[in-house]
């Protein structure tokens, strides 16, 4: 028997802190769908580099281009960074990397070097102004494209960026490999909960794990 949810919030649906469900539809904590966690390089208006820890994008494309799908808060300053200069990096570093990202939440301050503050060390991208992360397995420099306020309420917005230049570590080059070992693609698996009882605020954070290889593609 499946668990029937609509639209509106379960009455029974605990809250945990304020605005829980202004920030996240109860869906959100309903669906339990896993993304992979990743942070995006910007560069503040003083130069210094900012790092804004996320969940939510997607990448897709077709034949005439890859794009990055980002939600991301209207009130972020990456959200602003990007707006002002078109142009962001999205990094994808391991597990491992899980506390340092989470410090640059901390030290989210205007005169901060957020790269600096997480412990991260900048590295030059090839076709943006904004940094990288040396410590990523895998970086995408992307120019902004399309904007569309989610909700239409002023809150998500998703920026729609064309990924132009990407670099992989040699080890994560190889097809079916490191990306997909405890060592590589980073997912979190945000707060979902028993939909019988409604409760539930755990988080996880998880890694790929390879079932089936399948030769022929
Ligand atoms: C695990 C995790 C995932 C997050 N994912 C997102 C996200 O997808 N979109 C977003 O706008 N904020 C997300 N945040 C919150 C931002 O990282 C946080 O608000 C950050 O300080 C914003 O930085 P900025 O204002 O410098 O852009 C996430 C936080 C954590 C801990």
């Amino acid at each position: 028997m499946k668990i029937e949810i609509g639209n509106t919030k379960p009455d029974h649906f605990a809250t945990y802190w304020p605005e829980q469900y202004e920030l996240f539809s109860h869906f959100e904590y309903a669906c339990g769908i896993p993304s992979v966690l990743h942070t995006i390089t910007t560069l503040k208006e003083n130069g210094k580099p900012n790092v804004n820890f996320n969940f939510a994008a997607s990448f897709t494309g077709d034949g005439d281009g890859y794009f990055a799908i980002v939600p991301l808060m209207q009130h972020s300053h990456t959200y602003q960074n990007i707006k002002r200069s078109g142009e962001f990096v999205i990094n994808f570093v391991s597990k491992d990397y899980y506390d340092h990202c989470y410090d640059t939440i901390t030290h989210n301050e205007e005169d901060t070097d957020e790269l600096e503050a997480g412990g991260f060390h900048r590295e030059a991208a090839k076709t943006v102004s904004c940094p990288r992360m040396q410590e990523a397995f895998l970086v995408l420099e992307c120019k902004l494209e399309k904007e569309l306020d989610l909700s239409g309420s002023g809150k998500a917005a998703l920026l729609i960026g064309r990924v132009n230049h990407i670099a992989m570590e040699e080890k994560y080059a190889e097809g079916i490999d490191a990306k997909y070992d405890d060592n590589g693609f980073m997912q979190i698996i945000h707060a979902p909960k028993n939909l019988k009882t409604g409760e539930g605020q755990a988080s996880a954070v998880a890694v790929c794990k390879v079932v089936r290889v399948n030769e022929e593609g």
